[in-house]
């Protein structure tokens, strides 16, 4: 599925956030506090977004290693570092299963990925074995909005498959995204599977645009 919508991945995230994803990214890459000379690893980075502007954070010493399973979105990925004349370092990797030593990274990042692994909690915890002590863990991820945002979301997110299915043919991928955003578990929902995952000393989530985003902090124990 990913292979197949990865080559409009970028245009239609852009149509269809209006543009807010790299603001989302950006404030993911904020609360991470990463700094100057950092280790990070994306897990699923898709195109690369987000391990772009982890790198960008991390400054010329600072190592981002950019992981997701499916190839044709790690060669964009690759691609785009290259045309931005950005060092990323592309591997491909399973979150579920990373191929790290433990205790490697200050921080460790996914970014609209975690809704789609086999096992959640499995993720959370490599995610948060490969990070270093009171490292952190970062979680970008759709919301589902409460009070008038819910309807006119709801609204919205009916048109997102045909929107899809006109600019880029597909529809199916899309059709299941929005399905499995509206099963996700929310806010405090998922902070408690953070809890559950037992690896984190402390949990956090922080609302973006109005709860259509949110972004979770896990430092790891
Ligand atoms: C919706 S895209 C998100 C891409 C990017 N992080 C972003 O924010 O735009 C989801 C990505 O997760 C990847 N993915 C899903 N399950 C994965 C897994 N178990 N291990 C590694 N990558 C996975 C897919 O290949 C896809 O690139």
């Amino acid at each position: 599925m990913f292979a197949v919508v990865s080559e409009n991945y970028d245009i239609l995230n852009d149509l269809l956030s209006f543009g807010i994803h790299r603001k989302w990214k950006r404030k993911t890459v904020e609360l991470s506090e990463v700094s100057e000379g950092q280790k990070i690893l994306d897990c699923a980075c898709g195109t690369g977004d987000l391990a772009i502007e982890f790198k960008k954070a991390s400054g010329k010493n600072g190592i981002v290693i950019a992981s997701d399973f499916c190839e044709d979105m790690l060669s964009l990925a690759a691609k785009k570092a290259k045309k931005n004349d950005i060092s990323l370092n592309v591997v491909r990797a399973d979150a579920l299963n990373l191929p790290v030593e433990s205790e490697n990274f200050d921080s460790a990042s996914i970014g609209f990925g975690i809704r789609n692994v086999e096992d959640r909690i499995l993720c959370l915890r490599e995610m948060a074995r490969v990070v270093k002590k009171r490292g952190r863990v970062v979680i970008l991820e759709f919301g589902n909005p409460g009070g008038i945002m819910k309807i006119l979301y709801r609204i919205y997110s009916l048109f997102i498959p045909l929107l899809a299915r006109l600019i880029s043919g597909e529809r199916q991928a899309y059709k299941y995204m929005t399905a499995s955003i509206r099963r996700f578990p929310t806010g405090k929902d998922f902070v408690e599977l953070m809890e559950l995952a037992n690896v984190f000393s402390s949990c956090r989530s922080h609302k973006l645009t109005f709860g259509i985003a949110y972004v979770y902090v896990g430092i790891v124990k």
